[in-house]
């Protein structure tokens, strides 16, 4: 084996533990070079904000300091740690052992002994916050690519299955405020790979008597059969996926209106679509915000912002927004602005959540005035969202 072949095999071995919490510590040690600073790496599982991560201590002469990563970036830490500072390393975990022995020449070999400790760290992965979404025996999840064919959701996965339970949780709360009659339909639009649309599905079958359905709307043909055929697989009776644009779609009457990241002005079609159809509840996470953007124009003091690319295009989302928020409260929403998902996983991380309070179909004259007020103010002549709604 090479010194490369070596390495691989020893971070293959640490995801192996990591992966089925039986990852004990590894460490880092006999420096490359002895004038190097740091003289040996102490790493071992953390649970961090109820996520599994990698805690590096890096020891000094003098002091020691501490890193948390997350099992990628752990790994390349350590490649790089190996190829350049240390030449060895011992892995300890429950169930083995294994030492990397290399040195100036480039010799290297790893050898596998029996487990010093069979003791499980405090941290495992059973520890992690309960999820909402279940992994095991979820056809979906592993259709999807999130699980294997074990059911544990792949290390590469952990973001999205974690953005998952974190989006189903949100959708949850929301719902939980709303009135929503037997066999209410949940529409999602522009619903992709159907990652969230799945998931959603399946912890609501679990959690609420009321019986309901939902449908996913998507432009694209491909995604649509793939997903139908997860749901016959999944055996999601009530929940189906048909093609079509977001605007003309024929589908039932929507009760819970959802879309997550429509392209610019998909997004109004969609909250178009849910004020059109009274639905008790709306919920966007709008992304690319062109259409505004083109029109900001502002002749007083604002210009001074707008001038700027980076801060035009952050207006024009507030903007945009906000005015989504506003128009939709004129139609009898009660709006609310929160995070989505946290900013390291996507820029677009903002969501709007609208539940009905006034069985109304005509738009509020006041708050139609501040509308036209804060589009004054911008040089705004018209939202996409309110041409649909011909307001
Ligand atoms: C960024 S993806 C998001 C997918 C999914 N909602 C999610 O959050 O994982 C946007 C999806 O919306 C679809 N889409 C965009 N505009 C649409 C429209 N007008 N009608 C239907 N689907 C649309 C795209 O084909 C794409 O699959």
């Amino acid at each position: 084996m090479t010194a490369n072949e070596n390495i691989n095999t020893l971070l293959l071995k640490l995801t192996e533990s990591f992966d089925s919490s039986t990852l004990i510590k590894l460490t880092l040690s006999n420096k490359r070079n002895k004038t190097g600073e740091v003289n040996n790496v102490f790493i071992k599982p953390v649970m961090i904000k109820g996520q599994a991560m990698l805690s590096f201590v890096y020891r000094y002469a003098t002091k020691d300091m501490t890193k948390n990563f997350g099992i990628e970036q752990a790994k390349e830490q350590i490649e790089d740690q190996l190829k350049e500072s240390f030449f060895n390393a011992d892995l300890f975990t429950s169930k083995a052992d294994y030492a990397l022995l290399s040195n100036k020449k480039g010799n290297s070999k790893l050898l596998k002994k029996a487990a010093t400790s069979t003791e499980l760290p405090l941290y495992r992965h059973d520890n992690i916050k309960k999820r909402l979404i279940n992994p095991e025996n979820n056809v979906y999840l592993r259709e999807l690519g999130i699980v294997t064919a074990e059911w544990k959701v792949r290390s590469d996965m952990q973001d999205k299955f974690k953005q998952i339970n974190h989006y189903v949780e949100l959708v949850d709360d929301v719902l939980k405020t709303a009135k929503l009659p037997e066999n209410y339909l949940i529409a999602d639009m522009g619903s992709g790979k159907g990652y969230l649309t799945f998931a959603l599905f399946d912890h609501l079958k679990n959690t609420t008597p009321l019986p309901f359905r939902m449908i996913g709307v998507e432009l694209r043909p491909a995604l649509v059969n793939s997903c139908n055929e997860i749901a016959v697989a999944s055996g999601f009776e009530t929940l189906s996926f048909v093609p079509g644009s977001i605007k003309e779609a024929t589908i039932p009457e929507i009760n819970v209106l959802i879309a997550l990241h429509a392209c610019d002005t998909a997004t109004d079609e969609a909250i178009y679509r849910g004020i059109s159809a009274k639905a008790e509840v709306i919920m966007v996470a709008p992304c690319c915000h062109k259409q505004i953007r083109k029109q900001i124009n502002p002749e007083n003091a604002l210009g001074e912002i707008t001038r700027h690319g980076i801060f035009e295009e952050r207006q024009a989302e507030t903007l945009t927004d906000t005015l989504r928020a506003l128009i939709m409260e004129a139609f009898g929403y009660k709006t609310n602005v929160i995070e989505f998902i946290a900013t390291e996983h996507t820029p677009k991380n903002v969501m709007i959540t609208a539940v009905k309070k006034a069985d109304t179909t005509i738009a509020d004259p006041l708050v139609l005035k501040r509308i036209e007020a804060l589009k004054t103010m911008f040089g705004i002549k018209y939202h996409h969202l309110e041409k649909l709604l011909g307001i």
